[in-house]
């Protein structure tokens, strides 16, 4: 079973941010599936390293669109996005130290994480930019 299954609930209307969140689903059940199935830790870190790779570039795109569109609750965005890759950066950090750090609770985290920014501010920010574009 996957981790997340893509639903309607996860689209916030704007094509270019779900496409970036339905690759970031993807990698993130391609690191659960690796995690149950007791794949080699180089697998499990390479997937994790995707996970935070495509997390930065997103968060850039979604920072463009909201420096272009005026957006009035772009700080708080961007706080929260500052503040999930400073908690990636320490995992990536004690990998790199030898730490293990993979669990479920990680990627129950990051589901977490990830499912709750998409209904609140992605859908604030998808919402504004529809307006805009009316
Ligand atoms: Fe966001």
């Amino acid at each position: 079973m996957p981790l997340i299954d893509w639903n309607e609930s996860l689209e916030i209307g704007f094509r270019p941010i779900d496409a970036d969140h339905k690759r970031l689903v993807a990698l993130l059940n391609e690191l659960h599936e690796y995690l149950v199935s007791g794949s080699s830790l180089s697998l499990i870190h390479s997937a994790f390293q995707r996970i935070a790779r495509h997390t930065a570039t997103h968060f850039r795109h979604e920072e463009a669109l909201m420096a272009e569109s005026g957006y009035p609750d772009a700080p708080n965005h961007c706080l929260a996005h500052q503040e999930l890759e400073k908690q990636m950066a320490d995992l990536l950090q004690r990998l790199d130290e030898g730490a293990s750090v993979f669990s479920q609770e990680l990627v129950d985290f990051l589901k977490n994480w990830l499912i709750n920014h998409i209904t609140t501010m992605d859908t604030a920010l998808g919402h504004y930019l529809a307006g805009q574009n009316a």
